[in-house]
Order: structure tokens, then sequence, then C-alpha cells
């Protein structure tokens, strides 16, 4: 985000904890909770949201230098994203053309991969770079190689299309009404920290939701988060397709006895963009992360990967002790509200409510069922 930008939005924050008020929606809203529960709309979202739309899975620091990789999951495919020796950002799907174990682990730095069953060996562009006992098989080694995932870091995001057929320029365009508030934050310098993975028993929107609100702070977070952040919160759309809500650090109101020119560069707070469908990259002045959910098995269920990247390596200590501080109000806090809520919703209910003073969580409801009924 550049300076003027930020200005704004800390003046808006500051507006907002004076008048101790919140941006809000017009009016209430109801959503029915068969959205939750029913196995028809939620297959209609995996393929949709998830399998046909490209999705956030990393911030590009976490394969800076040429050789540096990362693995993961997504619905279930395993992905290595690399960084070959030209620097260029390739992804494939994590899995041998022998008989498909997975030939990368984990993370780190790699000149090749070898795959640990019978030891074929694939460069970092995704090619055979060789096999034992090659003479036994044909030479067709262009269908050897790894099947490679359209991938995209103009953002500084790590964005990938889980179809090998998805158009590049689809990827490349997925963050664009967005793209321009990340300018400064420098996601493509960042350092990793952790990726933490948990499977949830609840829908994938309730989970997503529990990061498009403040009004649980004072509530569920009364002696973590709401000890230093104010619920008092602005929110932004891009396009219908992404949102941002920022919320203040305590003490931020005092900048208004300060001239602008003395204010911080970042937002004293935590600034949480929500990507479609259902990403979470939250940016504090010193560090951020990814909260990413997406559908498990059934509907009832979900997968979430928690990443933590930070800015400063001298800083690493501090920026650990703030991802341990989030993943932890997230693990104990929100997560078990989350399954809650999921085994109440199935109790005969028919609708939940969502007040004036969660427009985010409005924003999202409306847009998932807009989105399934037009496509
Ligand atoms: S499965 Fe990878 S070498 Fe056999
Ligand atoms: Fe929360």
């Amino acid at each position: 985000m550049n300076r003027d930008n930020t200005i704004s939005l800390i003046k808006r924050l500051v507006q907002r904890i004076d008048t101790n008020t919140t941006d809000e929606a017009p009016d209430m809203m109801t959503e029915s909770v068969a959205d939750f529960l029913s196995p028809q709309r939620f297959s209609r979202e995996r393929q949709q949201f998830f399998l046909d739309s490209p999705q956030v899975i990393g911030f590009a620091g976490e394969v800076k230098e040429p050789g540096s990789y990362i693995t993961t999951e997504t619905m279930g495919i395993p992905i290595v994203v690399t960084r070959d020796s030209d620097g260029q950002l390739r992804a494939f799907i994590n899995a041998c053309a022998h008989r498909g174990a997975k030939v990368a682990h984990g993370c780190g730095n790699k000149q090749r991969f070898t795959c640990k069953f019978h030891g074929w060996t694939y460069s970092l562009n995704g090619e055979l770079y060789g096999r034992p006992q090659d003479a036994c098989f044909d030479k067709a080694d262009k269908y050897c190689g790894l099947k490679p995932l359209p991938v995209s870091d103009i953002s500084g995001l790590i964005v990938i299309g889980l179809n090998p057929d998805m158009p590049q320029a689809v990827v490349d365009n997925h963050l664009a009404d967005i793209q321009d508030q990340f300018v400064g934050f420098g996601f493509h310098e960042m350092y990793s920290l952790e990726t933490r993975r948990f499977e949830v028993k609840a829908n994938w929107k309730i989970i997503a939701a529990l990061s498009y609100e403040s009004y649980h702070f004072a509530t569920l977070h009364r002696d973590s988060v709401a000890q230093w952040l104010r619920p008092n919160a602005v929110y932004d759309t891009f396009n219908n397709k992404h949102s941002r809500w920022s919320f203040a650090m305590k003490g931020t109101e005092k900048l208004k006895d300060k001239d602008t020119a003395e204010w911080p560069d970042a937002v004293p707070g935590a600034v949480s963009h929500a990507l479609f469908p259902g990403t979470v990259v939250i940016t504090n002045p010193e560090d951020a992360q990814i909260i990413r959910t997406e559908p498990g098995n059934s509907v009832g269920t979900s997968i979430v990967y928690y990443t933590g990247v930070c800015r400063h390596k001298e800083k690493m200590e501090a920026s650990r002790a703030a991802y341990d501080f989030g993943g932890q109000a997230f693990e104990q806090e929100d997560l078990p509200a989350a399954i809650e809520c999921q085994q109440g919703l199935t109790t005969g209910r028919d609708t939940i409510y969502i007040g004036k003073n969660e427009p985010v969580v409005q924003f999202w409801h409306r847009q998932w069922r807009e989105r399934l009924r037009n496509e």
C-alpha cells in the first residue's frame, strides 16, 4: 500500500475509534442454514470455487532463491512450487511419473528432486533428469516429466490453477483488482516462518467467515486478541471480488494528536485481505499470514492452512511470537467455535443472522450465492 493509501486508511480507523463505531452494512441480513449443510451446494462450490478457480497458496518470498521450493496440498492434490535456476516460478503436481509417489517433501532448496521410491530424478523445470536402470524404459522421456500447473506471483502472492488446462492469463489476473493494494508490503522478499494444517469439522464458509468480523473480539477473544486490537473496523471491496477489512492496535487513536507526516508507514494493526474464494491474507507492520480454508471431503469438513512470514530476518523471533499468538487464538478459540456452529446448525434451525456490524460477512455470503447462481 502506498503512503497516501496508508494515511487515508489510518485516518478512517482513527475516526472509527474516536466515535467507537465500525463500518456497517445498511441492513441486517439472513442466510439459509442449508448453505452449510447441502451436499449439492457443497459439491458445486468445490468444483466452481476451488477446482475451476485460481487459488492463493503462499507468499512469493517463500520461494525467493533459485532452487527454493515448498510443497502443499490443495483440494487433495499434492503440489510443489519451485523457483528454477533461471529464477522462473514453476508449479507441478507433486507426483512421480513412474508410479505417483511424491518427489518433493517439506520445503527447502534443491538442484533436483529425487523420488524416494525408485529414484527417478527431475530437474527444477519438471523434466525427467535421470532414472536408475534407464534401459528398462522407453525413451519417450517427454512424457515422463512432472505435470505443470499454471502459477503466478505477479502480486507477490503465489496463485495456482489446479486444472493444468487453466489459461495462464486467468491465474495472472486472479488478483488484478486488488494487487495495487499489496505494493510496498514486500511479499517477494519475506522470510518463511511456518505453515500449520488443521482438519476441522465445520463447513469451509463458517471457517472463512471467522476472519471477516470483529464482533466476536470482545467475547470469544476477550483475553487474547481483544487485549491489543480495537474492534472498530473499516472495510473496502474490490470489484465485487475481494475485500479488505482493517482494524487498529489500541493506542492508534493517539495519532490524531500528531501531524500526519509523523504517522507510520504501515497501518498500526492488522489489515485483512479476503481473496476469492476464501483465503485471507493478513498484513501487520512486521509480518504477514495467510489463512487458507478449503472444503474437505464432506460438507461439514474443511482443511485449513495457516502460513506465517516475516519482513526482517533479524526480527524473526518477534514475528514468530506474533505468528504463535495468532495461531493459538485461531486454534483454541476460533476453530472450536466454528465446530460448535456446524454442529448447532444441524439441529433444525433454518436461518442464521448477519448483523449490520458484520458487513464483510454479508459481502461474502452474497458473493458466494450470486456467483454460484451465475456460473
Ligand atoms: S514412484 Fe517415483 S520412482 Fe517409482
Ligand atoms: Fe477470531
